[in-house]
């Protein structure tokens, strides 16, 4: 297999699991034991935004922390309400945007993560944009269209070509999430084949090079191995599997890429 070109990213998204005994537990015996090589691989796990603080305390080595949203609105009369600039001024350096829970439960359209996108991007967060089609839509072929319609707004927000760097694109369909159907790497890596493409042509070719995209849904420390050696799978969004002690042998699997 030839040398992977763009450092791997695992992020683990707690969604609204953990609590203090958890956190405290996790952290020192997970979390604290996992060895990566900085200029190889990024591990980036997001707890709720209540417990992102008590999670950065306990960090012992280079794992990351990131929030699971952010405001689209900047600093204001916003109730209950994250906003990026907050994120920064404490220190964090990166949020998820467009989950799919997001935009089914809470109604986020792609023009509101759009938003979201660009005001972290604006602040200098790193964003992990998140998208995916649902079973309907993978049934009736309109898989690459959903995504596309997805991205579009994020692209138009996007003020300077050099912010790219800074976004990774989660491809997680929405079938698979939580559900314990994975794609098959066939079938991720032909959506994140055509991504890149569409990045090359509609973005610039050295972006679509350079842009980290990450697959989320189902991932476990038994599936990792097949999924992160397919050439345009460049890490993983993982939600289940990352409250857990396999999470150590999914971070692990990015030694397979180099
Ligand atoms: P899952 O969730 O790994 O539990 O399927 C992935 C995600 O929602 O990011």
């Amino acid at each position: 297999m030839s040398k992977a070109i763009r450092k791997v990213l695992i992020g683990g998204n707690w969604k609204s699991n953990g609590d203090l005994a958890f956190i405290k537990s996790f952290v020192p015996s997970v979390l604290n034991t996992l060895k990566f090589e900085d200029s190889k691989c990024q591990v980036v796990v997001s707890p709720t935004s209540l417990h992102m603080h008590l999670v950065k305390t306990l960090i012992s080595n280079n794992v990351q922390v990131s929030c699971q949203n952010v405001s689209q609105y900047p600093s204001g009369a916003y109730t209950g309400e994250v906003t990026s600039k907050m994120l920064k001024d404490l220190g964090f350096n990166w949020t998820l945007t467009g989950h799919s829970e997001r935009r089914q439960f809470f109604s986020e359209s792609s023009d509101v993560v759009a938003v979201k996108t660009k005001e972290a991007l604006d602040e200098g967060l790193n964003v992990i944009v998140c998208i995916g089609e649902n079973l309907t839509e993978r049934t009736e072929n309109r898989t690459f269209d959903v995504c596309i319609s997805q991205l579009t707004p994020i692209l138009k927000n996007i003020s300077h070509l050099k912010l790219w760097k800074d976004i990774v694109i989660a491809y997680e369909p929405v079938w698979a999430i939580g559900t314990g159907k994975t794609a098959s790497p066939e079938q991720a890596q032909e959506v994140h084949f055509k991504l890149r493409e569409w990045l090359a042509s509609n973005v610039s070719k050295d972006v679509a090079q350079e842009t980290r995209i990450i697959y989320g849904g189902s991932v476990t420390e038994t599936n990792a191995k097949d999924l992160i050696t397919q050439a345009d799978i460049d890490g993983f969004l993982v939600g289940g599997a990352s409250l857990k002690p396999g999470f150590t042998a999914i971070v692990d699997s990015h030694k397979y890429k180099f």
